[in-house]
């Protein structure tokens, strides 16, 4: 199906009916689970009895709350988590020459690149489209013109072309938490602490009400650098 049907198809309609559409003409999809309020794709796509195949990228710098929600939410569904390492070389070369917070020094994409990006690059050539959390509310400056579903412009998929899909791209944090409480979603203990857009343990620390969520990641650098590799493309509206 041409890019443009898909978009058709998806236009103006709900995160779980788009899961249901997107699984119904797409083979090889995979739910991208950062481990925070996207859990709301795994409890839809279940919900649906979709079987979903998960993955999560383990920088090997998440929360202890996190890998507890992670694995909490194996149980809940009954689900296995497809838990991705980085390359074990890249990482030794990296902190034994720069040590484990080079990123305050230099900036967070060589970390991301080897921790994020590389394993996320290896996994995603094996899988025809995934599926992500992204919301065009998580950031003024990054995700305002983010899109149902594109061709990814980063990655190739096992048919080169890879597709993208972000389901949850119209909804408001609001619209999610409400979900979460009426359907008693389990979600990350952090959310109870302040944290809004969750990542790395180093990396990531709470934002006040007033505050963009994005503020609480990579708060030393600048708004529009905060995207760390894995979507960093900007999208256009469909
Ligand atoms: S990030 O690029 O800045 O880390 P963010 O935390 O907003 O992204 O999450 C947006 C979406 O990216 C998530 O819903 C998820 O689909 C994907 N993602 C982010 N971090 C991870 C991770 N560690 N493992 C798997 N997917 C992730
Ligand atoms: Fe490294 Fe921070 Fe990126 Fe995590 S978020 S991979 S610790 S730079």
């Amino acid at each position: 199906m041409s890019i443009k049907s898909l978009q058709q198809q998806l236009n103006n309609k709900q995160p779980r009916e788009i899961l249901k559409s997107i699984y119904s003409s797409v083979n090889d999809l995979a739910i991208s689970f950062s481990g925070a309020e996207d859990v709301v794709l795994i409890d839809m796509a279940c919900k649906l009895g979709l079987k979903p195949n998960v993955f999560t990228l383990d920088t090997g710098r998440l929360h202890p709350e996190t890998y507890q929600f992670i694995e909490a939410v194996m149980q809940h569904y009954q689900i296995k988590i497809s838990v991705l390492s980085p390359d074990q070389n890249a990482l030794q070369k990296l902190t034994s020459e720069k040590g484990l917070y080079s990123f305050y020094q230099d900036g967070h994409k060589e970390c991301c690149g080897i921790r994020k990006v590389e394993p996320l690059k290896r996994h995603l050539a094996n899988l025809s489209g995934w599926i992500t959390g992204q919301r065009r509310d998580q950031s003024k400056a990054t995700r305002d013109s983010l899109a149902i579903v594109e061709i990814d412009s980063t990655f190739t998929g096992k048919d080169s072309e890879l597709l993208k899909f972000n389901p949850l791209c119209h909804w408001t944090s609001d619209q999610v938490w409400a979900y979460i409480r009426a359907l008693d979603v389990p979600f990350n203990s952090l959310h109870n602490k302040g944290f809004i857009s969750i990542g790395c343990e180093p990396c990531t620390r709470p934002t006040l009400p007033h505050q963009d969520p994005r503020e609480g990641r990579w708060w030393w650098e600048e708004a529009d650098s905060k995207e760390c590799g894995l979507h960093s493309s900007l999208t256009k509206p469909t």
